[in-house]
C-alpha cells in the first residue's frame, strides 16, 4: 500500500520530535501512525517505518510483534477486550467472553464478518477491583455482566458509540491509533455525558470524570460545549476524585468546607448545592442556623458547630451590630474576597444596633424574621418583639 501524502508529512513531523541521529526512537509512534491509516500494521507499514527510520524490516517487525497494541492482521473498528484473568474470571469475566464469542460468532483475535468488531480475551487490564472488566479500544467498561456486554456489542454493531464507564468517549481503532501517534483528538467537543452527579470533560483527547453539584452540571451547558472547570483533586487512600466548580470562589469555599470537622466532599458539595458562596457568607455572618439546616443531612447541632468553624475558615467576621456594614465583606483563607449583598434582616439588625439594643436583644428579635422583605415592616416586627420581651 502506498501511504498518503498526509501520512508522509506526519511521519516527518514525528521524526522531527527526536534529536538528530535518534530517529529510531520514533518507532512506536510511527507504528501507531501506520496503524491509523490501515487499521493494522501491514507488511507495507513495516516497510514504510523501516525506510523512514533507517531500520531493517526485521527490527521493525520485532517491535511490532512484541506489543499487543499493534495488530498484525486486519482488525475491526472496535477492538473488544474482555479480561479473563483470575479476578475477573472469578467474577464472571470468562462467561462474558464466552457469550460475546457466541453472539458475535468469533473466537479470540477474530473479526466479525462485517469487519466491525474484533474480540479478544485479555490478561489483567489493571482494574481488578472493577471486575469483570472489558475495554473497547482501551476505554473501560467496569463491572460488566453478560447482559451489559451484549448490549455494548449490539450498540457497536448498530454504529453507536456507547459511553465507557470512565475515560473519554469511544474512538475507532484508527482514531485512537492516531492519538497514540501523538495527535490530539481534534473533535471540538469538550463536555461529554456522565452519570448523575458527574460530567466527563475531555482535555486533549483524554476524558476526566469530574464530580459536580447539580447546579454546576446545569451551568456548564450541553454536551459538546467548551467549558472551563475549576478543579479540586481529592486524594484519599481509597479514592482519587476530581471535583469541579464553575467559579474560583466555589472551589475556595469547597476547600474551606473540607477543613471543617466532620465535613467530607459529599457534604461540602451538598452545602454548595444549596447555598452558593455569597449566600453562605451571608448565612455565616448572620448566624443563620435555619438556612444551614436546609442542607440535607445537616441538623441544628451540626449547623451550629459549622457556623463557628466556617466563620474562621472563611474569615467571616463575627457579626457586630455596632459595626454593621463592616461584616459585609468576607475574605477566604487565600485572600480571595467574597462580597455579599446584605439582606433586609441585616438592615434591621443594623438599625436596631443604631437604636442601642444589645447584641443578645437583636439576635432574639431578628431570629424569626425572613431574610428578605420590606425592611421597614421587618423593623416594626422586631421592635414589637423587643417591646413585648421588655414588658415580659
Ligand atoms: S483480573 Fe481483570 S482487571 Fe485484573
Amino acid at each position: 500500500m502506498a501511504f498518503s501524502e498526509e501520512i508522509r508529512v506526519r511521519a516527518k513531523e514525528i521524526v522531527s520530535r527526536y534529536p538528530d541521529g535518534k530517529s529510531r526512537s520514533a518507532l512506536l509512534p510511527m507504528l501507531h501512525l501506520v496503524q491509523s491509516e490501515e487499521g493494522y500494521v501491514s507488511s507495507a507499514g513495516i516497510a514504510f517505518c523501516a525506510e523512514t527510520l533507517g531500520l531493517t524490516k526485521a527490527e521493525v517487525s520485532a517491535v511490532a510483534t512484541f506489543y499487543t497494541m499493534y495488530k498484525r492482521r486486519p482488525t475491526g473498528d472496535w477492538l473488544v477486550s474482555v479480561c479473563t484473568n483470575t479476578m475477573c474470571d472469578v467474577l464472571g469475566g470468562r462467561r462474558v467472553y464466552e457469550m460475546l464469542s457466541e453472539y458475535l460468532d468469533v473466537g479470540h483475535d477474530e473479526t466479525t464478518v462485517d469487519g466491525k468488531i474484533t474480540l479478544e480475551h485479555a490478561e489483567c487490564l489493571a482494574a481488578c477491583d472493577y471486575g469483570p472488566v472489558m475495554t473497547v479500544n482501551y476505554e473501560f467498561f467496569d463491572r460488566v455482566d453478560v447482559e451489559t456486554a451484549l448490549g455494548i456489542a449490539t450498540q457497536l454493531q448498530e454504529g453507536k458509540r456507547p459511553m465507557p464507564t470512565r475515560g473519554a468517549r469511544l474512538c475507532t481503532l484508527k482514531e485512537i491509533s492516531l492519538q497514540l501517534a501523538g495527535y490530539a483528538d481534534d473533535r471540538a467537543d469538550a463536555l461529554a455525558d456522565g452519570v448523575a452527579g458527574e460530567v466527563l470533560v475531555e482535555v486533549g483527547g483524554v476524558g476526566y470524570r469530574v464530580v459536580v453539584a447539580p447546579t454546576t452540571a446545569v451551568a456548564l451547558g450541553d454536551v459538546g460545549d467548551e467549558v472551563f472547570v475549576w478543579v479540586h483533586h481529592h486524594v484519599r487512600e481509597d479514592a482519587d476524585t476530581l471535583y469541579g466548580f464553575g467559579g474560583r470562589d466555589e472551589r475556595i469555599t469547597f476547600e474551606a468546607l473540607l477543613g471543617a470537622h466532620g465535613v467530607g466532599p459529599s457534604l461540602a458539595l451538598a452545602i454548595l448545592s444549596v447555598h452558593d458562596p455569597v449566600a453562605l457568607a451571608r448565612i455565616l455572618a448572620e448566624d443563620d442556623v435555619g438556612a444551614l439546616c436546609l442542607v440535607p443531612g445537616v441538623g441544628k447541632k451540626t449547623a451550629a458547630r459549622l457556623l463557628v468553624e466556617l466563620k474562621s475558615r472563611l474569615h467571616i467576621p463575627e457579626f457586630d451590630p455596632r459595626i454593621g456594614a463592616g461584616s459585609r465583606h468576607a475574605s477566604s483563607a487565600n485572600g480571595a474576597g467574597t462580597t455579599y449583598q446584605p439582606s433586609s434582616r441585616t438592615d434591621v439588625r443594623e438599625a436596631l444596633a443604631g437604636l442601642g439594643y444589645s447584641a443578645d436583644e437583636i439576635h432574639g428579635a431578628t431570629a424569626e424574621l425572613p431574610d428578605d422583605g420590606d425592611a421597614s415592616e421587618l423593623l416594626r416586627r422586631a421592635l414589637r418583639h423587643l417591646a413585648t420581651a421588655r414588658q415580659g
